[in-house]
């Protein structure tokens, strides 16, 4: 009989992680289960981590907040983590054995994991070590296969649109194409959805490389229309131009992950020296700006939809252990919330369909992605 049950967030943050806390929290409580919370993802279970035993009061209206009280990482890999050495450089250890010693010490009969592809990963592995586990998927990205929609996803489109919106204005006033980068790292979702739903004249997504001709023709045709000279772009970090690959600002090392960046300024300088090249327009050529979004989408308070599917994931994750279901992943399947083994769930990039509905639905309206136009 499960009695007390581990509970970790890991990788990067996202609106509705506290939300499957506080669901996690009293469902469990409500059955009798107690619930640790496991600090800072995997490292909460590592000489030196914390661990909490969390009560109603400890998740008392925190559904409603962004980020995570548990805190997180999405550098703690136990199996490839980073220790400082002597001389000051770092190195990778495997420190799985010490996850699985302090689950059976904290006398754990399962562990909930909250995280994107690479935390389900570890904790799949940790399930083949013998620690019984249960899934949660969360990101922004939405890029997880074996579940429709992942929880933050929304929230973050949300902040993405209203940026677009607030960019169109100043666009719409000075004539100038604005280029708004937002995240999105194999998969375009962020961008796409924002992009239809603000309305804007191309998005750049990494599933449909681009070409700056293209998108210089979709500029050109604005400015061909009377009063309407103004162009509003959304790129996706990941985004990357024909024959070309991703933008980065910093390089993979040890136990960290490379970034991405600069999609949004590439494109600007691209566009640029092409204006300078030639442009016939009896008004000169249009200014280029770029807004780089980062971090906002993955801040603030979730909306209305997060709330509610990570409330739902939390309870069906708590039902799940209740039935001994370990090595299962909760996942939203239609309308409705179902499992599927972790083991199927990792490894596959829910990557937007360039022939999809979604796409064809833009191209419709006039939306470019820089593959072609018209
Ligand atoms: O995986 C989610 C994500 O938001 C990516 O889109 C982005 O590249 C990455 O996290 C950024 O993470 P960090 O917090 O390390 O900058």
């Amino acid at each position: 009989m499960t009695q007390r049950i581990g509970l970790l967030t890991g990788g990067g943050d996202c609106p509705g992680l506290n939300s499957v806390i506080w669901s996690v929290v009293r469902a469990s409580l409500g059955r009798g289960i107690e619930v640790l919370g496991i600090e800072d993802g995997f490292d909460g279970l590592i000489a030196g981590g914390t661990v909490r035993k969390l009560t109603l009061t400890d998740v008392r209206g925190i559904h409603r907040e962004g980020g995570t009280v548990l805190g997180t990482t999405n550098r703690g890999n136990p199996f490839r983590y980073r220790v400082q050495q002597q001389d000051g450089s770092f190195a990778e250890r495997d420190c799985s054995d010490d996850v699985v010693r302090s689950v059976r010490r904290l006398g754990i009969d399962g562990l909930i994991v909250v995280g994107g592809d690479g935390s389900l990963a570890i904790a799949h592995q940790l399930s083949e070590k013998g620690v019984p586990v249960i899934g949660v998927p969360k990101t922004i990205d939405n890029d997880l296969a074996a579940t429709d929609n992942t929880f933050g996803f929304y929230s973050a489109v949300t902040t993405a649109m209203e940026a677009l919106d607030k960019l169109k204005t100043t666009a719409e006033s000075h004539d100038r194409v604005m280029i708004l980068e937002v995240m999105g790292r194999d998969a375009g979702w962020i961008a796409l959805a924002s992009g239809l739903a603000a309305g804007v004249h191309a998005i750049l997504i990494p599933e449909i490389p681009y070409s700056v001709e293209v998108v210089l023709a979709k500029i050109r045709s604005r400015w061909a229309e009377e009063r309407r000279n103004y162009t509003l772009i959304v790129v996706a970090e990941g985004a990357f131009p024909t024959g070309g690959e991703a933008a980065y600002v910093k390089v993979a090392g040890v136990g960290t992950n490379a970034r991405l960046g600069g999609a949004g300024v590439r494109l600007q300088e691209a566009l640029e020296a092409s204006f300078a090249a030639g442009w016939d327009h009896h008004r000169g050529a249009p200014e280029v700006r770029t807004t780089v979004l980062g971090h906002l989408q993955r801040g603030g308070s979730p909306g209305a939809y997060d709330r509610i599917i990570s409330a739902r994931f939390g309870a069906h994750a708590v039902e799940l252990a209740t039935a001994g279901r370990w090595g299962e992943m909760v996942a939203l399947q239609g309308t409705t919330i179902g499992s599927v083994p972790i083991a199927d769930a990792i490894g596959h990039t829910h990557l937007v369909d360039r022939e999809g509905q979604v796409v064809r639905a833009c191209r419709s309206v006039g939306i470019c992605f820089g593959d072609h136009w018209p």
